[in-house]
């Protein structure tokens, strides 16, 4: 059985990127889904103590502990994250410091925490409210495409969904065709 990790982001509980990750795990139905719901989870970011540059994983025992071997086992992730200053949201942006562990493990301990061999496949889903401009996407983008490359995770695709100020993402029709193939690609 295949293994997804869906990651949502929001901070807000019935928001854009709620309804987009429970529309996301119930196509996946079937698979063996993790659902890093961040808003539910309790965990601080990366406090740079030095830890994992000389053993491996991270010196906190908090709700991400188990990320390292979730991410490792999995096939999929997919994020869906709001758009907070063209950027990534903070609760996300702390977890993803937190795979600092994976990089000091590859590249300063060479004992990977994560099987850079192995074949894992995504994509994701950031949400914005305002109509579209340039910069909108572009900050997270950069964010999220070094957070996959640390999970050793194919980003095959970011769908980027506009103006949910007027019109709510699930409404959206281009975004949700967009999500419906890539699923399917990803199956
Ligand atoms: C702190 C904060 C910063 C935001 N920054 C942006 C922004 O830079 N650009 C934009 O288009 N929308 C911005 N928004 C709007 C959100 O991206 C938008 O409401 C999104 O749909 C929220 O997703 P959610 O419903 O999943 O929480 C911001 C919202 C908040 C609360």
């Amino acid at each position: 059985m295949k293994k997804a990790v869906i990651i949502n982001a929001s901070p807000r509980k019935n928001g854009n990127s709620s309804q987009i990750s429970e529309y996301i795990i119930k196509k996946l139905e079937g698979m063996d889904i993790t659902y890093f719901n961040l808003r539910e989870m309790e965990f601080t970011g990366c406090i740079d103590c030095g830890y994992c540059s000389k053993n491996r994983g991270c010196v906190i025992k908090d709700e991400l502990q188990n990320m390292y071997s979730i991410f490792d086992e999995s096939d999929i992730t997919i994020t869906i994250t709001p758009i907070y200053f063209d950027g990534t949201p903070w609760k996300l942006k702390a977890m993803i410091d937190r795979m600092q562990a994976i990089y000091n493990s590859k590249y300063t301990l060479k004992d990977s925490l994560i099987d850079r061999s192995k074949k894992r496949r995504g994509f994701a889903v950031s949400i914005a409210g305002g109509p579209e401009y340039e910069t909108q996407f572009q900050g997270n983008k950069n964010v999220l495409e070094f957070m996959y490359k640390s999970i050793n995770t194919e980003l095959i695709e970011h769908i980027n969904v506009s103006d949910t100020d007027h019109v709510p993402a699930y409404e959206n029709k281009k975004a949700m065709a967009e999500i419906d193939m890539l699923i399917d690609r990803i199956y």
